[in-house]
């Protein structure tokens, strides 16, 4: 797949088809809608008057005409962004996939997009390299036939006018985010027979190579001499043993302030069966995207060692199967973690907490002062959220700022719940410092979060609950449907933002 960026009139892109932004209610008689309409013998304004097409978000309307003068293309697209106030830098990286996954069906090879946004040249060009390439991710890896085999292959970005460096740096920019997006979806689409927490390691180690990451791994011996208790009690009943995948971004000159150090950190639960509190038949299969917060801390810490920002990132997954067995923990049982408290755990079905509860105490002790960790945690963050909003979660009011405020940059959407005190009370255990559940059916998610703040010291600590974001279970225009690789967008632009 290609991209490049052109700077003068859309006649000069060599391609299959032209695809233009178009504004809800926009009529066709000024600027580059009136020169299209005139190379298309008047088409535009003729489908906008019979309002077959009205700009709203996501409208199409394709629109064959006879190729004139330079023009190579004889195919436009009309693709609606909305109401012009709504419509965002990020919002380009949408337009951009929904026109590739148009076209593309229609076996068209390569296209011009204006995307016609107000933003900086290089924010464009690098939503508009995101959308083009995350588009165009399928699910059908493991199918031997009807697999999809048209793509487009040259994508070109037209901004008359433009800064034809902001815009290639850009693109280049936006193809690394959205090869790692396609990278942490394909993990999460990964069958748990495949991608256990042994072959998470393999490829995470793989990937630090090419991505120039440190890579370490612990594996079970090292994290019981740690005290990992709590990690290890989801391990012991799997015959998968488990991995602490760590990753490391220095650059070469810092500019961080002396010792602050960000680390992101996911949970890898490769297959959730609940453990001895075993879920129900209907449905489990979707456990296997059970590892996509630590698929999304593998994209994103790609992304940033082929971006090279200026400020170091630690990346922590912690990779483990979570199984009954005759070895595994049963509800009552006391484990010890890392930090020395002790855990009742009531249920071994809420274990992504158990396990995340040592990878961040194993953060804050790599020195990290500030802490993101991200998790499929509850079935209670779907019913409060749904597939819209991921929760946010946090120690620190600025941090939780940061990641709202990185995610509209980013095009991603997070909502707040609040923790605190009164809620902290829901874990006290009877018998040990704390208990894994709170009081039945009340207030899931936060619950989930301020187990997990037990484990954390003096850093500042967010928690981002993506069991409802990180899969779609519908195609949409410009994506299709299955893993999202939600936060890592949001994580590269909070990296880059604080260099
Ligand atoms: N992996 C699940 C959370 C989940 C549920 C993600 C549904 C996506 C869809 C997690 O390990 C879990 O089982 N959580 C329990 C916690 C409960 C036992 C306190 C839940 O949400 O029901
Ligand atoms: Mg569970
Ligand atoms: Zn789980």
């Amino acid at each position: 797949m290609k991209t490049q960026a052109i700077t003068a009139n859309f006649q000069e892109a060599n391609v299959d088809a032209l695809a233009v932004a178009v504004f809800k209610d926009e009529k066709a008689s000024s600027g580059v809608l009136k020169d299209l309409d005139k190379l298309t013998g008047g088409i535009i304004s003729s489908v906008i008057k019979n309002e077959d097409f009205k700009g709203e978000v996501n409208e199409t309307a394709l629109v064959r005409f006879a190729a004139k003068g330079k023009v190579k293309a004889s195919m436009l697209l009309l693709i609606g962004v909305g109401d012009k106030t709504d419509y965002t830098t990020a919002s380009v990286s949408n337009v951009a996939g929904a026109a590739t996954r148009f076209l593309r069906k229609r076996n068209v090879k390569s296209f011009a997009l204006l995307p016609r946004s107000d933003g900086e040249d290089r924010d464009v060009a690098q939503n508009a390299a995101t959308g083009f390439v995350t588009s165009q991710f399928e699910l059908d890896k493991y199918r031997t036939k009807d697999k999809n085999t048209k793509t487009v292959d040259t994508f070109v970005l037209c901004v008359e006018g433009g800064s034809a460096s902001a815009l290639k740096d850009g693109l280049n920019r936006g193809q690394i985010i959205g090869d790692s997006m396609n990278h942490t979806r394909e993990l999460a689409n990964e069958p748990p027979n495949v991608l256990h927490p042994t072959e998470f390691a393999k490829r995470s180690q793989a990937m630090a190579k090419e991505a120039g990451l440190k890579c370490e791994i612990l594996d079970e011996a090292k994290m019981e001499k740690l005290g990992m208790g709590s990690l290890m009690s989801v391990s012991i009943g799997s015959e998968q043993p488990a991995k602490l995948i760590v990753l490391r971004y220095e650059p070469k000159k810092s500019t961080a302030k002396k010792g602050e150090l960000l680390a992101l950190v996911g949970k890898g639960i490769t297959f959730d069966t609940g453990g001895i509190s075993l879920k129900p038949g209907e449905g489990m299969d979707a456990m296997k995207y059970d590892m996509s917060g630590g698929a999304s801390v593998f994209g994103a810490m790609r992304a940033i060692g082929l971006l090279k920002p200026s400020v170091p990132v630690l990346g922590i997954i912690a990779a483990v199967e979570n199984m009954p067995d005759g070895k595994a923990t049963r509800p009552s049982d006391i484990v010890t973690a890392m930090n020395g408290k002790t855990i009742e755990i009531l249920n071994t079905d809420a274990e992504g907490r158990l396990i995340l509860a040592d990878a961040v105490a194993y953060a804050e002790k790599q020195g990290a002062t500030k802490i993101v960790d991200m998790a499929t945690l509850t079935g209670a963050v779907i019913i409060a959220l749904g597939d819209v909003n991921t929760a946010v979660l946090g120690n620190d009011q600025d941090l939780v700022n940061e990641i709202i405020e990185c995610g509209k940059e980013a095009g991603e959407n997070y909502w707040q719940l609040p923790i605190g005190r009164e809620y902290s009370k829901g874990i006290k255990s009877d018998i040990a410092d704390i208990k894994n559940i709170g009081p039945a059916r009340k207030a899931g998610t936060i619950i989930g979060a301020v187990f997990i703040q037990e484990f954390v010291d003096k850093a500042k600590w967010a928690h981002l609950d993506i069991a409802g974001t990180a899969w779609n279970d519908n195609e949409k225009p410009h994506q299709a449907k299955g893993p999202t690789a939600v936060a890592v967008r949001t994580l590269v632009k909070m990296v880059e933002k604080s260099q």
